[in-house]
């Protein structure tokens, strides 16, 4: 499994020659300039909340790959409506897909649309495929649910935002690690914008005086799992 930080809530996973891109937001983003959106595979699109800093570039990636768009039931209705093909969800459920196991988790935020339209509720991803599983929260404070996630998946790395203000901070993070029981974690949703930026020292500090690991990928940077 390899992952690709696409800036702010981002990421392509590749496993095998499937291509998975979560909450691209990278046109929009300052930091993200030097990214080609055009250049982006999709064979999936995972779309964790309706706001606009996660689903800004999905129509863009999906008509020119034909991704389709995995996302709760609203979401799915939203972009589905427009002519985009995918698959709806729900918290709680699990789909068997050709590159894994995907189930629709629990978080703790808002989803609605940018013109006020209603999102359904935030979620995020747990995906579990034979190279590896990883959980990718979505934006969230860091909720008591977390604690089922190892009730259903050992996790090889977990995908925590670590900006604070419109989701969980650092601190915040590092107990969400305990929660989910997993110490490898890949920070995300920080310096985008004023409101998040982060200093990386002290988080990666942080994370290491408790004996945890914060991975902080420059964006476009890869690593894998
Ligand atoms: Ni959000
Ligand atoms: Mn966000």
């Amino acid at each position: 499994m390899k992952v690709t930080y696409l800036g702010h809530g981002g990421l392509s996973i590749e496993v095998d020659d499937t291509h998975i891109v979560v909450d691209p937001f990278i046109s929009g983003n300052d930091l993200a300039k030097h990214l080609d959106v055009d250049s982006i595979e999709a064979d999936y699109i995972c779309i964790t909340h309706a706001h606009f800093d996660h689903i800004a570039d999905v129509e863009v990636i999906a008509n020119r790959t034909g991704a389709q768009i995995i996302s709760n039931y609203e979401i799915f209705t939203h972009f589905n409506q427009k002519g985009f093909a995918g698959h709806p969800m729900n918290h709680g459920g699990s789909w068997q897909f050709n590159f894994g196991k995907v189930t629709y988790t629990n978080a703790v935020h808002t989803s609605s649309f940018q013109d006020g339209t209603y999102g359904g509720n935030p979620g995020g991803f747990l995906i579990e495929t034979k190279e590896g599983t990883i959980y990718i929260a979505g934006d969230t404070a860091l909720t008591y649910d977390m604690k089922l996630i190892p009730l259903l998946a050992n996790l090889d790395i977990a995908v925590l935002p670590i900006g604070d203000n419109f989701t969980m901070g650092v601190d915040a993070a590092i107990l969400a690690s305990d929660f989910v029981e997993c110490n490898k974690v890949l920070g995300y949703h920080y310096d985008t914008f004023g409101y998040i930026k982060i200093d990386h020292n002290e988080a990666k500090s942080k994370f290491s005086a408790k004996d945890k690991e914060l991975i902080l990928l420059d964006i476009g940077e890869s690593m894998n799992i």
